[in-house]
């Protein structure tokens, strides 16, 4: 395959892990080498990417809201989601981008089913209305346990989410843990504890091989 034919073709690759798993480290590094290969390719983040949709991420996120209701959050997160899908995400891949999410329904499904306890046959179907049914061709879950993840945040300002604690979050990762059993299809588990080098090289070579398909 010509690499003229491999960077017209579309894809969805998300990223997801619990808070302090090094996620945006390995969104930034890909990017630049998609950067430097030439390959068209677009970065959205969640909650957020569009105006609407970070107008919604700053009330999700801001510490004053505490008092938030479990399914008011799994609302608004995914009110943001359909904006973004429908707005960036569905145009870019049909042009034929290389789509990035830092984040996408997996992160429902794991923060508010498995962290809040939410239902998860809801936030499935919540988060088919909201995405048209899209999926990610492949996702990439770097994993690490809430104790690790806890001490790489501990320098930042924590937001309402991330403010959670660790007993949350260890909920969160077991939630993306059985994701990754129901999904193996585009689930890649990569460990968290390995470099950021070691987990990039195996990311550019998992990518490889679905372009490759
Ligand atoms: P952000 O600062 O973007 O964190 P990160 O860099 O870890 O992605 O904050 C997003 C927070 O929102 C993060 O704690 C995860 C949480 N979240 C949910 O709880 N549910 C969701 O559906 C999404 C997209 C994010």
């Amino acid at each position: 395959m010509t690499q003229m034919s491999i960077s017209n073709k579309s894809l969805f690759i998300s990223f997801e892990g619990i808070d302090g798993c090094g996620k945006s480290t390995q969104v930034k590094m890909l990017m630049n080498r998609f950067e430097s290969d030439g390959i068209d390719s677009l970065l959205v983040r969640e909650p957020g990417g569009t105006q609407i949709s970070e107008e919604i991420r700053e009330v999700l996120l801001k510490n004053r809201n505490e008092n938030m209701a479990e399914r008011t959050e799994a609302l608004l997160m995914t009110a943001s989601r359909a904006q973004l899908t429908h707005d960036v995400i569905i145009p870019s891949l049909d042009s034929g981008l290389i789509v990035i999410a830092d984040r996408f329904k997996d992160s429902t499904l794991a923060y508010q089913g498995g962290g809040r306890g939410l239902d998860i046959n809801y936030l499935l179907q919540l988060n088919d209305f909201a995405t048209f049914e899209l999926d990610p061709d492949i996702t990439f879950f770097i994993d690490v346990t809430a104790d690790e993840g806890h001490r790489r945040l501990n320098s930042k300002n924590p937001d309402r989410i991330e403010g959670a604690g660790k007993i949350f979050q260890e909920k969160v990762r077991e939630q993306y843990l059985k994701l990754a059993r129901i999904y193996p299809d585009r689930f890649i588990v990569l460990d968290g504890e390995k470099t950021a080098e070691e987990i990039h090289q195996i990311i550019r070579l998992e990518i490889k091989t679905i372009r490759e398909k």
